[in-house]
């Protein structure tokens, strides 16, 4: 059922008519209404919702009788009750040797006109369905149901003969194939062959698009040409055992499809581009680990064993943000790969397990880069000040509000040195953070003495509003 619904635009729009499916209710008092659709090709009949409407038994003769006979049931006149004349068929839903229910056809006859071309293989079409319905042949089985948009009957329809040649091509239809490029008449060609032609001129033949453009099974597939992209959807008519032929709905996806390259390289580059960014930055740690290694003086080595972290730091946030689609990270993950560098580098004396308290959140990697940093250094400066000879507590701190993000990193080591003041500190670590901090974040930061010992480092950074 939920496969015939997800598919049934089609019958409705090959109809003009709207469609109602009904199954019997349980106790056999009647009927109820599941699922309504109307044509986009035509006038509704039905402006109100149906669905959840019971009729009684007996008081739709015509789904009684295609249910106990089996048929498709047409009624002779059109019914004027509500005012417009319409015209009822219904249809028995079946399903290998099961009958599910029924569906009622009601065309809106008021603006039918004399019938063109178009109409007319319309509704024999539209017929031919119907009775697949009837047979327990269409939808297909096996089939996925259809999710993503496929094309309609509006979009282009052609109508194969057995031989998979064209017999009817909407004007729709015929647009898309004089877009890759047709110039002589699609009727009478052989629907395979032409689109082969014209989509793969020097390539060898392709086997899927044989398959559909002869409308022989039930599938899709997409062929470009000159710079245009369409969807091909072949439904194969099979009427009483035999295969009569096919339709073949036909959509122009060229700007649809450019659209979505478009997004997707411009996602994918960023986030090459990322990646390339944390390969170098990398690539910058190992040169300085390799020059610290062969330098003999203590604090030139120290230097740029600092300078490795600081390049690490970075290149961890622009890692992170190699992974995701957009220019946001989840920070957590980044501040406990920092942490957890940060235990690593602490002397082993200390016994420092720093610990994260609340969460950061998703952030903007405009703040997630100077935001890595400035966590790296507090952290630094908490185990080689703070905590560089005895074991002790440090903390990151977090709480996170609509527009603002307040970090706390505290330690419960020996405390700042006397006298110390943060603005006149000339010492690189701190000018880092003051920098980002104050200039980059435009926020605020403080050091002062914690209560009980040590220090505590705040920062109040505002968050863009999103
Ligand atoms: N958590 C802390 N506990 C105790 N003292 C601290 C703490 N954080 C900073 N300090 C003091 O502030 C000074 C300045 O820190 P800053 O990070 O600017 O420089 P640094 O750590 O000495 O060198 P670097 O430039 O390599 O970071 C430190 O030398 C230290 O005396
Ligand atoms: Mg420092």
């Amino acid at each position: 059922m939920h496969s015939l619904v997800s598919d049934w635009q089609l019958l409705a729009d090959l109809s003009f008519a709207d469609l109602i499916l009904w199954i019997p209710l349980k106790d056999g008092s009647g009927w109820i209404a599941v699922a309504q659709m109307r044509p986009t090709t035509g006038p509704t009949v039905y402006h109100d919702d149906i669905v959840g409407m019971i009729a009684a038994r007996g008081e739709r003769v015509l789904l009684e009788i295609a249910w106990d006979e089996r048929r498709i049931c047409r009624e002779g006149d059109p019914d004027w009750s509500s005012g417009v004349p319409v015209r009822e068929e219904t249809i028995p839903v079946r399903r290998a040797d099961h009958f599910l229910g029924v569906i009622q056809r009601s065309t809106n006859l008021s603006s039918a006109r004399t019938p063109s071309r178009l109409e007319l293989t319309y509704l024999q079409s539209a017929s031919d369905l119907a009775q697949m319905v009837a047979e327990g042949r269409f939808p297909f089985s096996g089939a996925e149901p259809i999710l993503v948009r496929s094309p309609r009957v509006g979009d282009g329809l052609l109508r194969l003969d057995r031989a998979g040649r064209v017999t009817y091509a909407s004007p729709n239809a015929l647009s898309a194939y004089r877009r890759l490029g047709l110039n002589a008449d699609l009727v009478g060609a052989e629907l395979g062959r032409t689109t082969a032609t014209l989509c793969y001129r020097d390539e060898p033949i392709n086997e899927n698009l044989m398959i559909v453009a002869s409308g022989r099974e039930p599938r899709e597939t997409e062929v470009e040409s000159g710079g245009t992209v369409v969807q091909l959807r072949a439904i194969p008519l099979v009427v009483g055992g035999g295969r009569i032929g096919a339709l073949v709905l036909i959509r122009d996806v060229t700007e649809l499809r450019r659209r979505e390259r478009e997004l997707m390289t411009k996602d994918a580059t960023i986030r090459e581009i990322h990646h390339r960014v944390k390969n170098n930055l990398q690539t910058v740690a190992a040169l300085l680990r390799l020059q610290a290694r062969r330098l003999q003086v203590p604090e030139g080595r120290e230097a740029l064993e600092e300078a490795v972290r600081r390049v690490g730091s970075i290149a961890i946030v622009h890692e992170t943000l190699s992974h995701t689609p957009e220019e946001q990270v989840d920070f957590d993950d980044i501040a406990d790969r920092v942490i957890a560098m940060t235990g690593e580098v602490a002397a082993p004396e200390a016994q420092v397990v720093p610990r994260r308290i609340g969460a950061f959140g998703v952030l903007r990697s405009e703040i997630a880069t100077p935001l890595a940093m400035v966590l790296t250094e507090l952290l630094q400066n908490a185990v080689q000040h703070g905590l560089a000879h005895r074991p002790g507590k440090l903390q990151v701190i977090v709480s996170r509000g609509a527009e603002r993000l307040d970090v706390i990193v505290s330690d419960d080591g020996t405390g700042l040195p006397e006298g110390f003041d943060l603005d006149s500190s000339t010492s690189l670590g701190l000018q880092i953070v003051r920098t980002l901090v104050v200039g980059e974040l435009s926020g605020r930061l403080t050091i002062e003495p914690r209560q009980g010992g040590g220090t505590e480092v705040t920062l109040g950074i505002p968050l863009p509003a999103v």
